[in-house]
């Protein structure tokens, strides 16, 4: 609750005026059956028609203010609650945004997107009818029961054995609703998470022709999750039949004892018609409680999925590090001991005991059964994950002491999983620096083999990609990914399987621009075909986390048993392929 504070403290003024706005309103309904009382009692009984008109004029008055309150209420409430949960989404999005790899790894996007969306609209929702109700249902409940003692003493008691009653029944409604309703947030939960991913990978499941497992398995989450609400709805609708037949009962009672006490000549008539009214006020503050209270339950849920995220550790800063200012300027890269894993308490390690270094402007290639390690042992160059043990050291000083900032800036990557974002290609390209000009992006794009197809295009780099880069094909998304990395300028540029879409010809001639173009850029290249390393002037082999090879194409053709037989499958494939 602390936590929230923050956000609200900005919005103070409406968060406190808007339950003060709703008094207005109850006490209007308070005072207006006490009114109309006064006008049966003494204006209608006397035949006083100035009477009437006096205290009718007091009515209006009163009326007016409560309508006055009712807007200032709703406006005040709104506004609270509209803005505090921007505030929170806002910062909710930031956060996630500094997620590390890690950190992401451990929620789902869509679990993401519900908390985003769903998870804050239930707390805006709450907080709306809370302020609205935090006073109003409460202020009702005791200002209809201290009017009702003021006006007959004997009568008020029918409503006090009441309420005990209805306060049980209420207690038991809320106590079967609470589980339901949580249960139904979590089958709410579940279907968001399975709609996202269905629909972020609709591609995938059609050309696996999925679709009916697919459809059988949201089936499923949608019948979960009506049976859940349709429970908790059971629940609601029951309340409702049952306040009104105890409101309906107590009325009679009221009517039947009251007009007792009227024929032996110890009320006013006017007084019975505000005891009723006064009765149906008092049940009704009781439901409000209980559906704020129900409401809360559901936010609260909510409440505790988005502390979940907003407590979850950035586990990869660079609070500590102790040369923010350094800049990558030189491109050597050197790996001491290191060793790695994704989860404290995996097993084995991903990597183990990696050592090798990179001298500025060379090429190091890295060779390996798929799984092996390699995406991992370059994510830990730009400081994508933390290493477990030993140390990563860009220019012979460890990453963990650049500022984030600095350390990226100077590490241009090609992720294996790279994406494109909807927008035309030049957008796309000045991802990589904002103030490219045309010659710059033109540039790129040729030493990445992209300026062709580009160009090929009507609206050339004006072309507009679709969501994820639809518009092209694969070894095309490659290619711009690699000329958008190539705009950054970096002194390391990192491609994990880059060109595994491009043709081998392409490819050779991006190897050329590369050997012309990027001369004092140390390079990485992971690679399937030793083809695309071949002339690297290291090239490492990994084997299930292991270094198991070092030293160029000659060198390791010499010495190295598992290269030479990488070497001669490929070779013996693509006799066949030509064959
Ligand atoms: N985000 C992750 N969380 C947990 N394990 C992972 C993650 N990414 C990769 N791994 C595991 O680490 C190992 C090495 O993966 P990776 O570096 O991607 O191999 P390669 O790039 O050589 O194919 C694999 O066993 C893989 O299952
Ligand atoms: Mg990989």
């Amino acid at each position: 609750m602390k936590r929230y504070m923050k956000y609200i403290k900005p919005y103070a003024a409406a968060f406190i005026l808007a339950p003060l706005c709703m008094l207005t309103e109850v006490f209007g309904e308070i005072m207006l059956p006490k009114l109309m009382s006064m006008i049966v009692n003494r204006g209608v009984a006397q035949r006083d028609l100035s009477y009437i008109i006096g205290v009718g004029a007091v009515m209006v008055v009163f009326s007016m203010l409560m309508a006055l309150g009712g807007v200032g209420g709703a406006y005040f409430s709104s506004k609270a609650s509209i803005c505090f949960t921007s505030d929170l989404r806002a910062e909710l999005f930031a956060k996630v945004q500094k997620f590390s790899f890690k950190n992401i790894d451990q929620f789902s996007t869509g679990s993401l997107v519900t908390r985003l969306t769903n998870d804050i609209q239930q707390i805006q929702n709450v907080t709306m009818m809370g302020l609205r109700m935090m006073f109003r249902a409460p202020g009702m409940l005791i200002g209809a029961l201290i009017m009702a003692f003021i006006m007959n003493k004997r009568l008020a008691f029918v409503i006090l054995i009441v309420i005990p009653f209805l306060a049980l029944a209420i207690a038991g409604i809320l106590k079967t609703a609470f589980p339901r309703f949580t249960q139904m947030q979590k089958k709410l939960d579940r279907l968001n998470s399975g709609i996202q991913e269905a629909l972020t990978n609709v591609r995938v499941i059609k050309s696996f022709v999925r679709e009916d497992y697919e459809k059988e398995r949201f089936t499923g989450m949608n019948r979960d999750l009506k049976e859940s609400s349709l429970s908790a709805m059971n629940i609601v609708i029951m309340t409702m039949p049952v306040m009104m037949l105890a409101m309906n009962i107590t009325t009679l009672a009221v009517v039947w004892y009251g007009g007792n006490i009227i024929i032996a000549g110890d009320m006013a008539v006017g007084d019975l018609t505000a005891f009723t009214t006064y009765i149906v006020q008092i049940l009704m503050s009781l439901m409000m409680l209980s559906m704020v209270l129900l409401q809360s339950s559901r936010a609260m849920a909510s409440v505790r999925r988005i502390n979940e995220v907003m407590d979850t550790v950035v586990d990869l800063t660079d609070e500590n590090a102790s040369r923010k200012e350094l800049l990558v300027s030189r491109g050597k890269v050197e790996f001491r001991d290191v060793s790695f894993s994704y989860h404290e308490d995996a097993g084995e390690k991903v990597l183990k005991q990696i050592s090798f270094s990179v001298e500025p402007g060379q090429t190091l290639g890295i060779i390996g059964a798929t799984g092996s390690g390699k995406t991992t042992l370059v994510q830990l160059i730009p400081r994508l994950y933390d290493v477990s043990e030993g140390s990563v050291l860009v220019d012979g000083v460890d990453v963990r002491e650049y500022a984030l900032e600095n350390l990226r800036e100077g590490v241009g990557m090609v992720l294996q999983k790279n994406v494109l974002f909807s927008g035309t290609i030049e957008e796309n390209l000045q991802w990589g620096r904002e103030n490219a000009t045309e010659k710059d992006l033109r540039e790129a794009a040729e030493s990445a083999q992209a300026d062709g197809f580009i160009m090929a295009f009507a609206e050339g780099y004006q072309k507009d990609l679709g969501q994820g880069g639809v518009n092209v094909s694969g070894g095309q998304k490659q290619r711009l990914c690699i000329a958008r990395a190539l705009l950054k300028r970096p002194k390391i540029l990192i491609l994990d399987d880059s060109t595994s879409a491009v043709d081998t010809a392409t490819e050779a001639r991006i190897r050329e621009c590369f050997a012309t173009a990027l001369k004092s850029t140390t390079k990485i290249i992971i690679a399937q075909r030793i083809s695309s390393v071949e002339e690297a002037d290291k090239i490492l082999v990994l084997d299930e986390g292991r270094i198991i090879g070092v030293g160029s194409h000659k060198e390791l053709m010499e010495q190295c048993q598992a290269y030479q037989e990488i070497y001669y499958s490929q070779r013996d494939r693509e006799k066949e392929v030509s064959a």
